[in-house]
Formats: C-alpha cells, sequence, structure tokens
C-alpha cells in the first residue's frame, strides 16, 4: 500500500491501480506533475484556498482537500484571491445556498482576470439535482462538480480537471464505501476532529441530511482508535468525535459496539487529555453513556442536545421520536448525574403547523433545562423533504415573533448560566491570540465556554488552569 511519502516512486506510466486508497495516491503523483508544469510555466507556485460554509463534518471535509492539496504541491491560502478556490458547501437551510450562489458570482470575475484559475465545489448542496442543473446553466465558469459520497475521489478529479476542459460535474446517489489512510491536514496542530460515522438515518422530516450524506455507516473502532493514537503522538490533546448521530455508533458493523464503549477505548490513549463529541439524538442517549461520561476524567463537560421543539404535538410532525416529557426527564437525569455539565441545544422555530402556544411550549422547556447556549434557527423548506410538503407554512410575521421571543430566553438563561462561573479557577486549552486584542488568549472550557486572558502566543496548545474575569459562550 503506497502512503503520501511514496508520491515520488509511483509509475505513471502503468495504469492506475483499482484499489484504494493507492489508486488516489497514484493521481496525487500525476497531479503534482501538472504542479511542477504549472510552476515552470509561471514562475511560483500555485495558491489553493477551501472554504467552508456548515458544520464540523464540513470543516473535517475541508481539512481532507486541504490535505491533498498540499501534498500535490499547492501553497495553501485564507484569500479566494487564489489559483484555485473550492466550496465546500452545505444545504442545511436556503441561506446557505443562497450564500454560495453570492460568492460564486464574485469568483467569476476574478476568473475574468485570471484565466488560469480553477473553481470547484462540493459538498451536501452539491448532493441535489436541482442544484447542478443551475450551476450548468448559470455558472459555467465552475471547473469541477463533485459531491459528500466521492470526496475520497478528490486527487483523481482534480487529475480529471486537470486533463479535461469544461464542467466537470461527478455525483453519486450514494456509497458504503469508507476509504481510510488518505492525507489530512489539520486546521490546529493540538486539536482534531475524527469522524466516527457518516450518514444519517434519522429523517426528521424537516432535515435534508439524509437525501444528502446518505445512510448511517460506521468506522471500524481500531481505524478509530488508530486515527487517534497517531494524532495523539502528533501533540493533539483535544479530540472531538463526529457523526450525525454519534449515540447510534456502530450499530451496522459487523462487530456490533456502542458509542459508550468507543469512549471507553478513547480514553485510554495516551495524550489525549480532552474528549468531545457531535451531536447526540435525544431518542438514542443511553444510561450507559451518561456513566461513562460522569465517570470519565478526560470526556468533557458539554453536551448538544438538539431539542428543536418543545411541543410533543411538532415533535411528532418533525418525526423526531420524543415526547417533551422524554426530553425534560433525560435533561434532568443528566443534570443531577453531572451537575457540573453545559447543555447545549438546536432550536427550530417556525415548522409548519407551529402554534404561538408551541412556541411557549419550546420556551417553556428553554427556561426549565436552562440551557449554557442554544442555536436557534427559522425554519427552511427543503425540497424533498416530507415537511416541505406539509400544509399550514407558517407565515413569515409570526415566525419573526416566535423567533424573537425565543432568542431573548436563550439569551437570559445562557447569561445567568455563564454567571454561574464567574471568578472560578479552571482549565482552558489555550486555542489561540485574541483576534481583538493581542495581549489576550482564547481559551476553552472543558464546558465548552471560551474565556479571554493576558497570556502570550507561545502558551498556544497547552492546557492551564485560568481564572476568569471575562468570558463569552459559543
Ligand atoms: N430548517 C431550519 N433548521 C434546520 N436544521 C436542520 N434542518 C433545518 C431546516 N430545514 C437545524 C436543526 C439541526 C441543525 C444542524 O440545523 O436544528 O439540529
Ligand atoms: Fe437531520 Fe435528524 Fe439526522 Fe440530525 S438526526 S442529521 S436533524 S435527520
Amino acid at each position: 500500500m503506497y502512503s503520501e511519502f511514496d508520491l515520488d516512486k509511483i509509475d505513471l506510466s502503468a495504469i492506475p491501480p483499482a484499489e484504494e486508497p493507492d489508486r488516489q495516491y497514484y493521481f496525487m503523483a500525476k497531479c503534482r506533475e501538472w504542479i511542477r508544469g504549472f510552476e515552470e510555466k509561471n514562475g511560483r507556485i500555485p495558491s489553493c484556498c477551501v472554504t467552508t460554509f456548515g458544520c464540523q463534518m464540513n470543516a473535517r471535509d475541508s481539512e481532507k482537500l486541504v490535505g491533498i492539496l498540499r501534498r500535490v504541491g499547492y501553497q495553501v491560502t485564507e484569500s479566494e484571491d487564489a489559483d484555485f478556490v473550492i466550496f465546500n458547501t452545505c444545504t442545511v437551510r436556503d441561506n446557505a445556498n443562497q450564500r454560495v450562489y453570492g460568492r460564486l458570482g464574485e469568483l467569476k470575475s476574478r476568473k475574468k482576470r485570471n484565466p488560469d484559475m480553477k473553481i470547484a465545489l462540493c459538498g451536501c448542496m452539491m448532493q441535489e439535482s436541482a442544484v447542478i442543473e443551475k450551476l450548468r446553466t448559470s455558472y459555467r465558469f465552475v471547473d469541477l462538480v463533485f459531491g459528500t459520497h466521492n470526496i475520497f475521489k478528490f486527487a483523481e478529479l482534480l487529475c480529471r480537471s486537470f486533463e479535461e476542459q469544461g464542467m466537470i460535474v461527478d455525483i453519486w446517489e450514494n456509497t458504503d464505501q469508507i476509504v481510510e489512510d488518505l492525507p489530512v491536514e489539520r486546521k490546529y496542530p493540538f486539536k482534531s476532529g475524527i469522524n466516527i460515522m457518516f450518514g444519517c438515518n434519522n429523517f426528521c422530516s424537516y432535515c435534508i441530511v439524509p437525501y444528502v450524506r446518505g445512510r448511517e455507516r460506521s468506522r471500524e473502532p481500531e481505524d478509530i482508535l488508530q486515527e487517534i493514537r497517531q494524532l495523539a503522538a502528533e501533540g493533539v490533546v483535544e479530540v472531538m468525535l463526529l457523526g450525525q448521530n454519534v449515540n447510534s455508533y456502530g450499530k451496522n458493523l459487523k462487530e456490533p459496539m456502542t458509542f459508550a464503549e468507543l469512549l471507553r477505548e478513547v480514553e485510554k490513549i495516551e495524550g489525549v487529555e480532552r474528549i468531545r463529541f457531535m451531536t447526540s439524538h435525544p431518542k438514542d442517549l443511553s444510561e450507559e453513556l451518561i456513566q461513562v461520561m460522569k465517570e470519565s476524567r478526560k470526556i468533557c463537560r458539554h453536551l448538544h442536545l438538539p431539542l428543536q421543539s418543545g411541543s410533543t404535538r411538532i415533535l411528532e410532525r418533525m418525526n423526531r421520536r420524543y415526547t417533551k416529557e422524554q426530553y425534560l426527564a433525560l435533561a434532568e437525569k443528566i443534570r443531577r448525574e453531572i451537575p457540573d455539565i453545559a447543555i447545549t441545544t438546536d432550536i427550530i422555530v417556525g415548522f409548519p403547523g407551529e402554534t404561538m402556544e408551541d412556541v411557549e411550549e419550546t420556551i417553556d422547556v428553554i427556561r426549565r433545562v436552562k440551557y449554557d447556549n442554544a442555536f436557534t434557527f427559522i425554519y427552511s423548506k427543503r425540497t424533498g423533504t416530507p415537511a416541505a410538503a406539509m400544509e399550514n407554512q407558517v407565515p413569515e410575521a409570526q415566525v419573526r415573533e416566535g423567533f424573537d421571543r425565543v432568542l431573548k430566553v436563550v439569551q437570559d438563561t445562557a447569561r445567568e448560566q455563564v454567571a454561574r462561573y464567574q471568578s472560578q479557577r479552571a482549565q482552558v486549552l489555550v486555542e489561540e491570540v485574541n483576534e481583538h486584542d493581542e495581549k489576550l488568549l482564547t481559551g476553552r472550557m472543558s464546558n465548552n465556554t471560551l474565556v479571554h486572558f493576558p497570556g502570550t502566543v507561545e502558551l498556544v496548545g497547552r492546557i492551564l488552569t485560568e481564572s476568569r474575569d471575562e468570558c463569552q459562550r459559543f
């Protein structure tokens, strides 16, 4: 099997290997030849920029793209004034799609100035056929389009875009393939996301994710643990286990394993000091997981537990498969067992058929659970989901009113919660020099609260005990 260190040894006159990941290493070597050609012609190294929209999963996918781009010889920049720009897109809400179209318009004028420039689009939005149609008709200057299922083939697609003229579109409907051992370039040296599973089987009626990310597939535990051991050896102290619903991890493995069992194994890895995970569906959160979290020294005191709505009637229409009472009982049990935990959530306002009474139910849950933070979204109609076909879409004015009411309670509760930690001493992982004041550092507490305190750049990546003066939640 090839690795990223073998690129110079690969025989490019041979036919491409059929097996993965060798096939992709072959194409990386081939892309490298193209990049060398660019350097000779232009007397400089080409630059690339990967812009990520959406969630942590996309952020991790972007790290994989950057890993390959760097290996084939690109210089990575943050500026979209680059020779190769990729948008890794999100389609969970329509405003994310609109932003991509807006930004594409800006790229068009850049490409006019730099005709060698390449533009690629990938991610969830590309799994929608209406989007592909629109790109083919109105955005013909895009060079490469691929989706979520074939991202592991990026090197091969990049190579094709060097060899062929015109827009290349390669979208797969679905896959159960998981390709291991491709290069990844982490954004932070001291913390990393790790995919533990892909896709989602829950089909919440408003959500497009199961259609664009496909059915649930778990990675083998040994592959995950090996990746984390390697990360720890490279100096990573905080890992974030990623999946659309981590609580159903392991169900489809040949030898099934629960998420709590996986966490116990991760806990044993030396060098890993903090373990986080995203996201937990309340219907699948087990007693075993609560106990593992309670006993753990390393699992962070933070649980993201999406509520979506506090009204049992709306939850049923959303196909969430829990009631208001069940959610409240779960949150209460978690707070009882792990008193220092922070609970955060996602809330949707304006789901079809939602009344002001339903919004009041949501507000009641916020007050009772006392969320440390909540992301509040206005319902966005996603074509192809069951909710898009439901009657009683809520009028905009009512949605706005409900949204503002929810937001106010969320902010009040979050402020009360954060006041609990004022002037306490707590362990923080230093993440960066503060954006606004270079004399300050920004760090994250175990419970996900961000704190700012005086310090210098060499402390970035270290875990310190700090007293808290000013704090801000994310
Ligand atoms: N409209 C608004 N918000 C949505 N989310 C998912 N789908 C939609 C939609 N159609 C929200 C949910 C989810 C978060 C990631 O995005 O709250 O938890
Ligand atoms: Fe979407 Fe529901 Fe799956 Fe989350 S659990 S990704 S909201 S379908």
